[in-house]
C-alpha cells in the first residue's frame, strides 16, 4: 500500500485507543474519528504492529451516534478523540471496552454502565499544552508527535486558559527564540502547563523550556496579571518530549495549588500527579469509600497515594492510614495536606511500591491506584504473601487492571467493578475493582 492510497472501510469496532476498526486487503486497520457502524473513505498512512493505520477523509455512511462537535479543531486534535461521539454512545464503548478486557483475561466481573460525567466541557483540572516547531501552542494530532494543532479554542480546562493560551504564545513569538522542534530535538519553548483549582479559583501556570533564562519574565508575569494566581518558569534540559521539569523557578504566588475535594484541601506543585477531574474524583473517592466499606480497620494501606488524595479521604475509616508514593516531592504535599486538613491518623513513606517492606505495614484493606502500566509483579507477590482482607484497585488502565485481577486470583476473588468517566470525548475511563480474600 502506498502513502495517501484511498480506501472504503466498514468499521465494525473500537480499539482502547479510541480508533474505530474494520479491515482492508484481509488486513486489521483502523481510523480515527469513526464510530462502529460507519462506512468511511480514508488514505493509508503506515502499518504499526501489524495493523493498517489510515486517515479518515470523508464519511460515506455515518453512524446514528454522530453527532456534531462543538470545538472546531475536533477531528484534528488528539485532545478530544470521540468529540463526534455522541456522548451516551461513549459511555457505552466505554462500557464494552472494559468488559472486553475482563473477558479476554477471565476475569469473572463485568460493569453494567459507566457512570457519566456532569459537565462534558471546561472538566479537566490540568492541561499540557505544548509548543511547536512553527510556534503552534496547543495539542498533537492523535498518534502523531510531530503534528501539532495550533489551538485558538478548547474546551477542556477553561475560557481563561484559553486566554492564557494566546498571552503565553504572543510572548513566545515576541522573544525571537525559537520553540522546541521535536526532529532537531531543540529550540526554547517546550510546554504550558495549566493546572486549575476548579473550587478554589487558583490558577498555577508552569512554562517549560530547554535550559535558559526566560526573558522579560515580569512583564511576562504582569501580561497574565489575575489569569495566574501562581507561575512558574520549569526547565526541562533533556531531549525526551515531556511537560516535567527538573528545575523549577517560581515566578509569581504561592508554591502551589490548592485544591478542595469533599471536604479535604489538597496542595498539588506543579509537577504532581493529581485526578484530572475534580468534580469526578469526588465520586470516585465516595466509590472507592463504598468498597472499603463502614467497619473500621486497623492497617489502611493507600499503594501509589500521590499527594494523599485516598489516604486522607479515607483516614475515617481505619486507626492507621498509610500512604505510599515514588514521588518525593509528592509524599511531601502529602504530609503537609494530612497537617493541613487536620489527619492526625496518616503516615507517608517515600518508597516504590514494590520496594516496600511490609512487616512494617500489615494491612486490612489495601487501595491500589498505580500508573497505566499496573502493577509491578513484585507488588502482586507482596499481597498474596500480605493476604489483606480486602483490596479496592483503581484503574485507569482497564487491560492492565484485567491483568492484575487475573495474577491475584489465586488469593483474592473480585467482588465488583464499577466505572466513572473522569474523561469525556475520549476512549479513557476510570475503573474501581473490589477484591475479598479467599
Ligand atoms: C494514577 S496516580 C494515583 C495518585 C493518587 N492515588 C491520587 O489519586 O491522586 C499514580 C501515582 O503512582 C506514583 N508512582 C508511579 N510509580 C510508582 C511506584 N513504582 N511506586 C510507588 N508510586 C509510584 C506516581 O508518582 C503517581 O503519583
Amino acid at each position: 500500500m502506498k502513502f495517501g492510497e484511498r480506501h472504503v472501510i466498514g468499521i465494525t469496532g473500537t480499539d482502547a485507543k479510541g480508533r474505530g476498526c474494520g479491515e482492508v486487503a484481509g488486513r486489521p486497520a483502523c481510523v480515527h474519528f469513526t464510530l462502529p457502524g460507519e462506512e468511511v473513505e480514508a488514505s493509508y498512512v503506515s502499518r504499526r504492529k501489524g495493523v493498517v493505520v489510515l486517515r479518515l477523509e470523508k464519511v460515506l455512511r455515518p453512524s446514528p451516534h454522530r453527532t456534531e462537535p462543538r470545538c472546531p479543531h475536533a477531528g484534528h486534535c488528539g485532545g478530544c478523540v470521540w468529540q463526534q461521539h455522541a456522548y451516551p454512545h461513549q459511555l457505552d464503548l466505554k462500557r464494552d471496552l472494559i468488559n472486553r478486557s475482563f473477558e479476554a483475561q477471565g476475569v469473572p466481573l463485568r460493569v453494567d454502565r459507566v457512570e457519566p460525567c456532569p459537565d462534558l466541557w471546561y472538566y479537566r483540572n490540568r492541561m499540557d499544552y505544548c509548543f511547536g516547531p512553527r510556534g503552534e501552542l496547543g495539542l498533537k494530532e492523535p498518534g502523531r508527535w510531530n503534528a501539532h494543532v495550533n489551538l485558538d479554542t478548547c474546551f477542556l480546562l477553561s475560557p481563561e486558559a484559553v486566554l492564557v493560551m494566546d498571552i503565553i504564545r504572543d510572548y513566545a513569538a515576541s522573544t525571537g527564540l525559537e520553540p522546541w522542534d521535536n526532529r532537531r530535538r531543540s529550540g526554547f519553548f517546550r510546554y504550558l502547563v495549566i493546572r486549575e483549582g476548579k473550587n478554589t479559583d487558583e490558577r498555577l501556570v508552569t512554562i517549560v523550556t530547554a535550559e535558559g533564562e526566560l526573558p522579560e519574565s515580569r512583564n511576562l508575569v504582569g501580561r497574565l496579571g489575575p489569569l495566574a494566581t501562581a507561575v512558574y518558569h520549569g526547565i526541562n534540559p533533556t531531549l525526551t518530549d515531556i511537560s516535567v521539569s527538573s528545575r523549577l523557578i517560581r515566578l509569581k504566588g504561592p508554591p502551589y495549588l490548592t485544591e478542595r475535594v469533599a471536604g479535604n484541601a489538597y496542595r498539588i506543585y506543579p509537577d504532581s500527579f493529581f485526578q484530572t477531574n475534580t468534580r469526578m474524583a469526588d465520586a470516585l473517592l465516595h466509590q472507592v469509600i463504598d468498597y472499603v466499606g463502614q467497619e473500621k480497620v486497623g492497617v489502611l494501606l493507600d499503594l501509589y497515594c500521590g499527594v494523599g488524595f485516598f489516604t486522607l479521604g479515607l483516614a475515617g475509616t481505619a486507626d492507621r492510614v498509610i500512604g505510599v508514593e515514588a514521588d518525593a516531592g509528592a509524599i511531601e504535599a502529602a504530609r503537609e495536606n494530612a497537617t493541613l486538613n487536620g489527619v492526625t491518623n496518616a503516615e507517608f513513606i517515600d518508597a516504590q511500591a514494590e520496594g516496600l517492606v511490609w512487616e512494617s505495614a500489615r494491612p486490612d484493606t489495601v487501595v491500589i491506584d498505580p500508573p497505566r502500566p499496573g502493577l509491578h509483579p513484585r507488588v502482586c507477590e507482596a499481597l498474596l504473601r500480605a493476604r489483606p482482607q480486602r483490596i479496592v484497585y483503581v484503574s485507569c488502565n482497564h487491560r492492565s487492571l484485567a491483568r492484575d485481577l487475573q495474577t491475584l486470583r489465586d488469593g483474592f476473588r473480585p467482588v465488583t467493578a464499577s466505572a466513572l468517566d473522569l474523561f469525556p470525548h475520549s476512549p479513557h475511563v476510570e475503573t474501581v475493582a473490589l477484591l475479598e480474600r479467599q
